[in-house]
């Protein structure tokens, strides 16, 4: 695996580079759900390329950046082990030239309801980093996952609205044995806080079971959700399509259940495509 970490490097060897790219763009803390993306890269592209950048523009100023884990030799370690060719670990400086730079805006609905509410500017910050990375790595396939579904759906528009020719793939989320979401996060959990966050995929558990015995109303699914997570401070529980509107009947295969909370001082999502 080779270490790139200019720009001016990355694209010399992206000159010479044939085949099909298999990208994963990451800001580090690489855990299982990273894993399963570059593992579904690697078995799919000719070539596989990691970027680790810890985006700051995606941060509010309230968010502290300072303190999101930062492991880089044990993600170097992972990456070597899945097999990836290059792995992208450029610095603040040369991917934000200045702070007067042309920049790209989420949309006004998508881009500011759930986590753009709570977080807003966040997705002006995604979108703007993945474009510069898309334009420096030009993968054929590019992977997210589908615990950041809001991302996802506006990443998947932007390709669309801008015609990258990127096809992006939607990957599974992937949990701990007791049904916890990966999360970089989770390490800032407590014992028992990690115990009280599993009232969350609990909740998303018994959405399925409710919806096969024929529950399509959302209002009473998402009583009973707030029901099973009355321990935890919940931000939000959202029942969505895959265009993101709100919806009261739940439609199968085409529906997203999304939950927001904190676990003492960590904010947690979570979701089930249904
Ligand atoms: O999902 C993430 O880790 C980040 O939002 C991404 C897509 C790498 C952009 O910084």
């Amino acid at each position: 695996m080779k270490i790139i970490n200019t720009i001016e490097e990355l694209q010399t060897i992206r000159k010479e580079l044939k085949g099909t790219i298999g990208f994963v763009p990451t800001m580090g803390a690489l855990h299982e759900g990273h894993i399963s993306l570059i593992k579904n890269a690697r078995v799919n592209n000719d070539i596989v390329i990691v970027s680790i950048f810890l985006n700051p523009t995606q941060f509010l100023p309230n968010e502290d950046l300072d303190k999101y884990p930062k492991k880089d030799a044990a993600d170097k370690r992972i990456c070597e082990l899945c097999k990836v060719d290059y792995l992208f670990m450029p610095d603040v400086n040369s991917m934000y030239q200045s702070n007067d730079e042309i920049s790209i805006k989420a949309p006004k609905i998508t881009g500011f309801i759930l986590e753009g509410e709570k977080r807003p500017g966040h997705f002006d910050g995604v979108l703007q980093v993945v474009l510069k990375l898309f334009n420096l790595v030009q993968p054929s396939n590019a992977y997210f996952g589908k615990k950041d579904a809001q991302q996802l759906s506006l990443i998947s528009q932007m390709v669309k609205n801008l015609f990258l020719p990127i096809n992006i793939v939607e990957c599974d989320i992937i949990r701990e044995a007791d049904g916890l979401a990966m999360s970089s996060r989770n390490i800032y959990l407590s014992i028992e806080e990690r115990k009280e966050a599993l009232a969350i995929s609990k909740s998303l558990n018994m959405t399925i079971i409710a919806v096969t015995k024929g529950e399509r109303d959302a209002k009473t699914i998402k009583t009973k959700m707030k029901e099973i997570m009355s321990n935890l401070d919940v931000e939000y529980v959202a029942i969505i399509n895959r265009n993101f509107e709100e919806i009261q009947t739940i439609e199968v295969k085409n529906t997203i259940i999304l939950i927001a909370c904190k676990v003492g001082n960590t904010r947690l999502i979570d979701n089930m495509w249904i």
